[in-house]
């Protein structure tokens, strides 16, 4: 179901172009409304699209520590939300919480 990853090329880190995020960026703060805007109303609900419900920490991180979240979030030809690449300010955030392990609060 998931496209080879092998394909890095459509993976694109625009982050270095933004100043570094210095503050905390944790789930309840962030991450949980980020989700709750672009992405539950197809991952979640009884039967969220492939089986990935990003409505609460525990599956929002499992996402994370599979690489598909950022994967798919970053990625210009295969994106999530399918109608296109969040800002690079949003997507910098989710990878920040990623990147310093999935603070929940
Ligand atoms: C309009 C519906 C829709 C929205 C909105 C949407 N998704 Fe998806 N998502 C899907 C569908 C359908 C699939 C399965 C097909 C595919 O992989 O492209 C999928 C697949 C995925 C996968 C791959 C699943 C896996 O682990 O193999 C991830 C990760 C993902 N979505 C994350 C997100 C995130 C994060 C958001 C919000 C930023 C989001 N999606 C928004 C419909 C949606």
């Amino acid at each position: 179901m998931s496209l080879p990853f092998g394909c890095t090329t459509a993976i694109i880190d625009d982050d270095g172009a933004l100043p570094p995020i210095t503050r905390r960026v944790t789930y309840q703060a962030d991450v949980k409304q980020i989700m709750t805007n672009n992405c539950i109303t197809c991952h979640g609900g009884p039967a969220p699209d492939a089986g990935l419900d990003l409505t609460t920490y525990e599956h929002t991180k499992a996402s994370g520590q599979t690489g598909q979240l950022s994967g798919r979030m970053n990625n210009i030809n295969n994106p999530m939300p399918q109608n296109g690449l969040l800002s690079p300010e949003t997507r910098q955030l989710v990878d920040k919480w990623i990147a310093d392990g999935y603070p929940e609060n």
